[in-house]
């Protein structure tokens, strides 16, 4: 199978409601290894935690592949996890099955790295045992082995965390 085309899309206020969808896919993924409420009407999540997702605090990508909606990346200014702004953290990131281990993931990281070209936090839960292997094999790629993986255990995170710095 050819290697599709991908592109990243900053969103716009029209692509709000796809957003909210495409998070409903994501949280649905994360419910496998993280305790995702269900609502009594089949909304996963908590309302509020995603609405502050695609609030002022971040700034949010679609991502297509050969022209066709393919996932979404949400990016904060400021390390989650210290005190310092100048850190770009990769707070989620989602790529939809159909277009999965095809490079589409690792395309777009890609892109997001050379946009912000500066220092970055990769924070993956224990569980996301894929995750993990994506980002160490995109990482390494896109660095050249250039990267920290090192290990959090604090109330706010619990798992890998891949620094690196990136140039534009
Ligand atoms: C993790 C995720 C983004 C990967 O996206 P993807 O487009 O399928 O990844 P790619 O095809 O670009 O894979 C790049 C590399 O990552 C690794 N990788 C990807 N999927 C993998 C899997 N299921 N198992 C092991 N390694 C995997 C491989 O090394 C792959 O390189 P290769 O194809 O040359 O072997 C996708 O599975 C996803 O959205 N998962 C659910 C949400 C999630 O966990 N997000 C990350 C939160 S930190």
């Amino acid at each position: 199978m050819p290697t599709p085309l991908v592109t990243l899309h900053p969103a716009t206020p029209d692509d709000q409601p796809t957003l909210r969808r495409l998070m409903q896919l994501y949280l649905y993924d994360f419910s496998e290894f993280d305790d995702v409420p269900l609502d009594d009407d089949g909304f996963f999540g908590h309302r509020e935690f995603i609405e502050e997702q695609f609030g002022p605090a971040h700034e949010t990508f679609l991502i297509r592949a050969d022209g066709q909606l393919a996932g979404f990346a949400i990016l904060t200014r400021g390390s989650f996890l210290a005190h310092d702004l100048a850190i770009n953290d990769l707070t989620q990131f989602f790529i939809v099955r159909a277009w999965r281990k095809r490079g589409v993931g690792a395309s777009a990281a890609q892109q997001l790295f050379a946009r912000h070209a500066g220092p970055w936090e990769v924070r993956v839960i224990d569980a996301n045992t894929i995750a993990r292997a994506f980002w160490r094999e995109t990482i390494t790629r896109y660095t050249q082995g250039n990267f920290a993986e090192t290990r959090t255990d604090s109330p706010r995170h619990k798992g890998p965390v891949f620094t690196f710095t990136t140039r534009a």
